[in-house]
């Protein structure tokens, strides 16, 4: 069941409810094994941001939750974009298809979302574990995707028309998600910024509405802050800041 390929070791299950409360379940035996990524076929409640669930039907997307500690937990807040970009440029890189990012970490194409992130943080005395849980649309066809979905969600496969191996989807997310902690690690947060830019370049000066905790905002779309932030024009001629929430259209 438990291989280790770098630089995550690799937990497989067949399936589970969730790739990251099963970490959470887990936790004393398998911190020992941190930086580690667990890897379901299915999972029966899969949870997504604000409270949605995750689409997980077997065998068809990647569910993987990568659990790890940063070196200097005040990069903790910049973990979220860096998840995004990893996901973007690591799908990119290997399907040569285009990628957006919509604030923090949403990886649509042509407009429609591929892949999802759940970042979250379990304190057990002083140690902070990251939880990055991440949710690929691979070969689903359109009816596999919940129907309230179908307008808003692809999979690689939809947008590519050819099936991909799951296997490898999860080694280049591995590696690119390897790579951007890395960046982080030694301070190269500009670049990353820069990057998350680029990615969500679509969606500046345009009006959106953004969540945060079941509440919506309209708002002009400013771009991200040096720190990552969510610049939100509201209207009353300030720029409002957002480190947590997403966009929503
Ligand atoms: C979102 O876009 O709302 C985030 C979706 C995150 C889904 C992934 S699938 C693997 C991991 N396990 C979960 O229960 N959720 C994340």
């Amino acid at each position: 069941m438990t291989t280790s390929p770098d630089p995550f070791r690799l937990i497989r299950l067949d399936s589970c409810r969730s790739t990251s409360d099963h970490i959470k379940e887990n936790f004393a035996r398998l911190e020992k094994d941190l930086p580690l990524v667990v890897c379901a076929g299915s999972q029966s409640g899969g949870r997504g941001r604000e409270g949605r669930s995750w689409s997980s039907p077997p065998g068809l997307g990647l569910y993987a939750t990568f659990a790890f500690r940063l070196a200097d937990p005040r990069r903790l807040p910049l973990l979220s974009i860096v998840s995004g970009v990893a996901a973007a440029d690591a799908l990119r890189a290997w399907t040569g298809l285009e990628f957006l990012l919509k604030w923090p970490n949403d990886v649509l194409q042509r407009g429609k979302k591929v892949a999802g992130i759940l970042c979250e943080n379990m304190v057990v005395g002083e140690k902070v574990t990251c939880l990055v849980g991440i949710g690929i649309n691979v070969n689903q066809g359109p009816d596999d995707l919940p129907p309230e979905l179908r307008e808003r969600a692809a999979s690689l496969r939809m947008l590519s028309g050819r099936e991909w191996p799951l296997g490898e989807c999860r080694e280049r997310l591995a590696a690119g998600l390897a790579d951007g902690l890395r960046r982080l690690a030694a301070g190269d947060t500009a670049a990353v910024i820069e990057r998350a830019r680029e990615l969500s370049r679509s969606f500046q000066d345009r009006e959106i509405t953004f969540r945060q905790q079941g509440h919506d905002r309209r708002g002009i779309f400013r771009g991200l802050a040096a720190d990552g932030g969510l610049l939100l024009d509201t209207g009353s001629g300030r720029e409002k800041i957002f480190y947590s929430g997403e966009i929503v259209d």
